[in-house]
């Protein structure tokens, strides 16, 4: 969502920070701004792309101190003016904001009565307001921010600039902030991949915290006064480049890097002797694992369908229950919770608003949680503080493909775990990992032979409705199939277990619609070939995923076959074809394919 950047150091700012929000671009965001301070405080802002911006800019902009922003619409339209930066009114300070001020209203209402005008519809804008009569009441930067905060309810990743200070200021209240310091300054963002060009000593803002950056260096404070706790990281090398290379999008760079992305994921932690898995970063003894009442994960999108796979291999490995939850929901049903109870919260970005507050609500409740996170150092990750790192590499497409694989692949080495701990015999147990092992060779081999996805392409890229069907595993890969299909291709698709059909779904069906259907050769495939001919009595057209070579192909109009695998690690090769389905109805639809309209990478509002 929103991207945040600020500097100051000898450079010239306006390459730094405009360098730093086209790293942030995949986060998704509908338009860009800059401010930097040079005699006065410019400010360059429109809706569109970063490019848009850098377009319209002067050819060299001076000045080495600056803020910048991507800014994804919540409060008020996608207009210019709404658009970030924002200033005081005597433009004495800048400032942008990710995160929603919720009494932002009143304290509108509040400042108009003493005279303040408003140029946009934005809550951000109050905080222009509120900062710069703090800095004029003689107030120096941080305790003018203190001053600005004291009395905002509501979520804040916000960095400001000043006319009269040679200082960059920033704050975080549940909005994520990070300080790289580099040779040639200090660089703020709101996410630490594009500090990564600069520096790798890295340091992530904890809640409550605020920073500045002046003549004297930066230091941290607590909003609430004084020192704060957090202490830099040098952050890890991220296998995989944030580049395209040779690919024309990061979606199809990303399918491609499934193979080596599960690598990562597996490697270490598969040990074939014993049968079992080792995911070291759970700290779960063997025998706090044979104490574990139930099973609870918690996902939004596709890592709730990655959940809700893993959901099921626990279930099937450790004969233990386990229950996947829509994060978004899970609060708001005062859920009951056992705190002797394992609970995941699966995300790709670790900022998921809703998945974040989901985890609160079971901490609150005396219940611990454990991440399954690609992003090292987020939100959830530091809130867990225990889990599992997926390892998938930067995921910069909005639809998630890659850290899918990834979170699957971890839930199972995790499935066995738990499952060898409560009698999973260690034969049944070796199968499974040698399957896992084989994966990513089976992912090359069916990425390089990819079947007729361009005739799926056609039969669905002009369809008023496409259904997904699947059961069992494959019941959640139609899921995931459908979101990636829908939010790419903005193709209205519903999925389905298949043994639903016949409950309702099935009077969409006329002649010529389009099915997808996943039927991997597994024991529930003789049900999946019953919806088969339901679907097809009815005049639909089949789209078939199938196993390499299985009879059930001829039941389809196009068949699309994956390689044979271990049944519980079909879904890493079922999921490929309906990847490839979307991207390539995307495009041939003339779409943005890495910035679906209306969707954000990293989505930080409730
Ligand atoms: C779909 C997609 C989203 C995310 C969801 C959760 O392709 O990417 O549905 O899966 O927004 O995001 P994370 O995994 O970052 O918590």
């Amino acid at each position: 969502m929103c991207g945040i950047m600020g500097y100051r150091g000898q450079r010239r700012a306006a390459p730094v920070l405009l360098g730093g929000l086209r790293r942030l671009e995949y986060r998704g965001y509908d338009s860009a701004g800059l401010a930097i301070r040079n005699g006065g405080m410019h400010v360059w802002k429109q809706i569109g792309r970063v490019q848009g911006l850098v377009d319209n800019l002067p050819a060299e902009i001076q000045g080495t101190l600056g803020i910048a922003h991507t800014r994804w619409a919540t409060h008020g339209g996608v207009t210019d003016e709404n658009a970030h930066p924002h200033l005081g009114p005597h433009q004495r300070v800048a400032i942008v904001h990710n995160g929603i001020i919720e009494n932002a209203g009143a304290v509108r209402r509040d400042l108009e009565r003493s005279g303040a005008t408003f140029t946009s519809e934005t809550d951000s804008e109050v905080i222009a307001h509120r900062l710069e009569a703090a800095i004029d009441e003689g107030l120096e930067p941080l305790e003018a921010m203190r001053k600005a905060l004291n009395g905002l309810r509501g979520t804040w990743g916000v960095c400001a600039a000043f006319l009269d200070h040679d200082a960059v200021v920033c704050a975080r209240n549940g909005s994520p902030m990070a300080i790289g310091e580099a040779e040639h300054g200090v660089i703020f963002s709101s996410d630490p991949q594009p500090l990564s060009e600069h520096t790798n000593r890295v340091l992530i803002l904890e809640d409550g915290d605020m920073a500045i950056a002046d003549e004297s260096g930066f230091r941290v404070e607590r909003l609430t006064g004084g020192a704060s706790n957090t202490t830099a990281i040098v952050m890890e090398e991220a296998w995989g480049e944030a580049e395209l290379g040779d690919f024309p999008h990061f979606m199809i760079k990303e399918i491609h890097e499934q193979p080596e992305a599960l690598r990562h994921c597996i490697s270490g932690r598969i040990d074939l002797r014993s049968g079992n898995g080792r995911l070291g970063g759970l700290h779960l003894s063997p025998k706090a694992l044979t104490e574990v009442p139930h099973v609870r994960l918690l996902g939004c999108g596709t890592a709730m369908h990655a959940a809700l796979i893993g959901q099921q291999l626990i279930e099937r490995l450790a004969r233990l229950p386990a229950v996947t939850h829509v994060a978004s929901e899970f609060r708001y049903q005062d859920p009951v919770v056992n705190p002797r109870a394992l609970h995941f919260a699966v995300s790709q970005s670790g900022e998921t608003m809703d998945t974040l507050a989901a985890i609160k609500e079971i901490q609150l409740k005396g219940g611990e949680v454990h991440g399954v996170v690609n992003v090292v150092g987020s939100s959830i990750a530091r809130l867990c503080g225990q889990g599992v790192y997926i390892h998938s590499g930067p995921e910069q497409a909005v639809a998630s493909t890659k850290a899918f694989s990834n979170m699957v692949a971890a839930l199972t080495i995790f499935a066995v775990q738990i499952g060898r701990t409560r009698g999973l015999p260690p034969a049944e147990a070796k199968q499974v990992l040698r399957g896992l092992r084989e994966v990513p060779d089976l992912i090359e081999a069916y990425l390089a032979d990819q079947g007729p996805i361009m005739d799926a392409v056609e039969m669905v890229k002009d369809a008023s409705s496409v259904l997904f069907l699947g059961r069992d595993l494959s019941a959640s890969v139609a899921r995931e199939g459908a979101l990636k299909l829908m939010e790419l291709a903005y193709v209205p698709c519903l999925a389905y277990p298949a043994g639903e059909m016949k409950h309702g779904p099935i009077a969409l069906l006329e002649e010529g619609s389009p099915v997808i259907v996943i039927a991997p050769d597994d024991e529930v495939k003789e049900k999946v070939s019953s919806a088969i001919h339901e679907c097809r009595a009815r005049g639909a057209r089949i789209v078939l995923i199938c196993t390499k070579g299985d009879d059930i192909a001829e039941q389809g109009d196009v068949v699309i076959e994956v390689p044979r695998t271990h049944p519980y690690c079909s879904p890493l090769l079922t999921v490929l074809p309906t990847q490839l389905i979307a991207y390539h109805t995307a495009l041939s639809l003339g779409l943005d394919v890495d910035r679906p309209r209306n969707l954000a990478k990293s989505v930080t509002v409730e």
